[in-house]
């Protein structure tokens, strides 16, 4: 089940409404830590730190525990990433193929940066990532987990603009 889309909930009611409902479809057992956290971020997009203590103390884990493991793996996020998720690879084929004027064409449509990977108004993210498994299709583009190969910087920006574009609509 997929909540990538699911805007966070507002209020912090609503907030903990939420991971006590992926808490209760696991059991509760600390042993799903990893799946339990899985969930916690497609719902809100990154791992609040309240939210994080919150299954801690319903697992009966130390924070310590909980932190530990959203810091280990690469896929948590501890800061919030926008509703749409591009990630760019710069893997050795991507790299040569040139990946970098994508990134950096894409970086400059959005305003982001290196340091600054969200926009302000939490659209879109921007992430570096090494290899995908794809590099026939090099430079390879994942936005929203779907797979864009050989793309040139102008068609990453007319991708970008046809999600601008559904926004400002919606
Ligand atoms: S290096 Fe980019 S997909 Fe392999």
């Amino acid at each position: 089940m997929s909540t990538a889309c699911a805007p966070a909930p507002a209020t912090p009611q609503a907030k903990f409404a939420r991971v006590t409902e992926i808490l209760d479809h696991h059991g509760r057992d600390p042993a799903r830590l990893v799946p339990i956290l899985q969930q916690v971020q497609e719902a809100y997009r990154f791992l609040p730190q309240e939210v994080m203590a919150y299954v801690a103390t319903a697992l009966d884990l130390p924070p310590s525990k909980v932190f530990g493991v959203a810091t280990f793996y690469s896929h948590f996020a501890l800061t919030p990433k926008g509703k749409h998720v591009i990630k760019l690879c710069d893997g050795t084929a991507c790299h040569v193929k040139e990946s970098v004027p994508i990134l950096d064409a894409l970086r400059r449509r959005l305003g982001l940066s290196e340091a600054k990977k969200t926009t302000d108004d939490q659209l879109f993210t921007i992430e570096t990532v090494s290899c995908l498994g794809a590099c026939g299709l090099a430079p390879v583009l994942l936005i929203n987990e779907e797979v864009h190969g050989q793309v040139t910087p102008q068609q990453a920006l007319k991708l970008i603009e046809g999600l601008a574009a559904e926004e400002a609509k919606s």
